[in-house]
């Protein structure tokens, strides 16, 4: 699983626990990032749909969440070691992001550029294409020189980048196949027809998945964008922005979605390191129904635990806290079943 920022890795149990509680069949993940969770719900037996805005993310949806039992694993292994034993092309990602920028070692990079430009010509239909961008993906994520995003790359390169990429098939998930769509949160209302549950994991700051993730995004996309900086940002980044993402817009895109949302089931992470007051969104939930809540003191992301660095790489100062609060809200029609879910959870 790549590494990202606000995965919930650890909140994934409690998620599971508190959605099969609620004995829902079908849920609806609006902001899935690696598609953890929408994992877990479809491994306990939930129908999912698995949205986000990120490129990366649909191709990791169509890979866990999709995928079914009609993939001819047999073919996709042929086609990963095809794929794998290919030669390195210096293409965009070579000279973008190994000799412009430092994410790849150039072995590497050119092995990506060869491996993503076949990947167009050999996938056979969606499912086996993002499948093997899910392989792409991941393989690039273990040899990367980052701390796990992409603003920026490590000043020496990172032990790991030395290792040869290596593609893995990525693993079957259990349970029902659902669906991977990509859109904004807020312009999905008719997909959801008939779905029982809307999990919600909004970005909560100022900090954009779009930049701090464009190499994977660009990875996916094969645009070959004009870029910026010394990341080499991709030029969208400057105008692609969440309505999440700045606290001048954040809170009406929430509202506006919890309040139009036709799922009678809402399951809602938040961190009280974030825009909102978590008071104002248990407001919010209960005009649509009970509310119950569970807290999780959990570790900060490994910016804050490795401390504050200058520009220059120096450690400066130290980290103020190193924990924060997760709250996971649980809203709908039946109080008891709100009760026993998150009674259950905590
Ligand atoms: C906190 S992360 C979700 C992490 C995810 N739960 C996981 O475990 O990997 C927030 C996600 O929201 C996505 N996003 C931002 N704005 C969005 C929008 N308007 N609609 C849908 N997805 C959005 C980002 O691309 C990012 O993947």
């Amino acid at each position: 699983m790549i590494k990202y920022l606000g995965s919930k890795r650890t909140l994934v149990p409690l998620l599971a626990e508190i959605v099969g509680g609620l004995g829902v069949e079908s849920a609806a993940d609006l902001f899935a990032g690696t598609t953890r969770v929408g994992q877990a719900l479809r491994r306990a037996g939930t129908r999912v749909v698995s949205n986000d805005t990120a490129s990366y993310s649909e191709a990791l949806g169509r890979a866990y969440i999709e995928a079914d039992g009609a993939v001819d694993r047999e073919r996709l292994r042929r086609l990963i070691e095809h794929l794998d034993a290919l030669p390195g092309v210096r293409g965009y990602v070579t000279e973008t992001f190994c000799e412009r920028a430092r994410y790849f070692q150039p072995e590497n990079g050119m092995r990506i550029d060869a491996i993503r430009a076949e990947i167009d010509r050999v996938a056979g239909s969606e499912v086996e294409r993002g499948l093997l961008l899910t392989s792409l993906l991941e393989a690039a994520d273990r040899v990367d020189s980052t701390v796990g995003l992409q603003m920026a790359y490590l000043k020496r390169w990172a032990p790991r980048a030395a290792k040869p990429l290596q593609l893995r098939e990525p693993a079957e998930v259990e349970g029902p196949a659902g669906r991977a769509v990509r859109c904004d949160a807020n312009e999905l209302d008719e997909q959801l027809a008939g779905i029982d549950l809307a999990y919600l994991d909004p970005p909560y700051n100022q900090h954009s998945y779009f930049a701090n993730y464009h190499v994977w995004e660009t990875i996916v996309r094969n645009d070959a964008p004009g870029h910026y900086g010394i990341a080499c940002k991709r030029e969208d980044v400057r105008e692609r922005k969440s309505a999440y993402n700045s606290r001048r817009t954040a809170w009406a895109a929430l509202s506006g979605l919890i309040e139009r949302l036709p799922t009678p089931w809402l399951v809602v992470s938040f961190s009280n390191e974030g825009f909102h007051d978590l008071a104002d969104v248990r407001l919010l939930l209960a005009d649509r129904g009970y509310v119950g809540e569970v807290a999780v003191d959990s570790r900060r992301y490994v910016g804050a635990r490795i401390g504050i660095h200058n520009p220059a790489g120096e450690r400066v100062g130290s980290v103020s806290h190193l924990r924060n609060t997760e709250v996971v809200f649980v809203c709908g029609p039946h109080r008891g079943a709100v009760e026993r879910a998150t009674r259950a959870a905590a």
